[in-house]
């Protein structure tokens, strides 16, 4: 009988294919990201004692870039544009919209850690501002309207 072989550890993974290199740590951390969709806490542990660091000084690089997460992510991401041209547009009071419609004041996730709202700058449809992601998909134009018909879209596939 053949034993089935468990995963590679994504942790291990990582640790392994950058720690030769000098500046491991931020290519571990996308890695592990990538895999995981966030750096657990312990991995945050197995990386710094591979590193030879502190907890905190791994804890402090993934908190100090916005693009790390440290907690699971939500299972949708909203990214609402907040350069130039979609602030022109309205973009302040879509993203206020947005947030109560979904229950995200106060903090980037709902309390049920169903959406999250992240700000992006530019995501290169200033022509039809305001703009933004639902899922890695762009829209242009959103209303209040429109965006609720996307939730609600969203709400009867789920
Ligand atoms: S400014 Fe919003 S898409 Fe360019």
């Amino acid at each position: 009988m053949t034993v089935p072989s468990r995963g590679a550890d994504p942790v291990d993974e990582a640790i392994t294919a950058h720690i030769a290199i000098p500046g491991a740590l931020l290519p571990i951390l996308h890695d592990v990201q990538d895999a995981l969709g966030y750096i657990p806490g312990d991995a945050i542990s197995r990386i710094a004692q591979a590193l030879n660091l502190s907890r905190a000084e791994v804890y402090g690089v993934v908190t100090y870039y916005h693009y790390f997460r440290a907690e699971p992510p939500a299972s949708h991401i909203v990214q609402v544009c907040r350069a130039e041209a979609c602030q022109a547009m309205g973009s302040d009071a879509l993203v206020s919209h947005i947030r109560a419609r979904l229950g995200c004041s106060g903090s980037d996730s709902d309390p049920s850690n169903k959406f999250c709202v992240e700000p992006v700058y530019c995501l290169g449809l200033c022509g039809a501002a305001p703009a933004l992601t639902l899922d890695g998909r762009p829209y242009a134009r959103v209303t209040p309207d429109s965006f609720d018909n996307l939730v609600s879209e969203l709400e009867v596939g789920s």
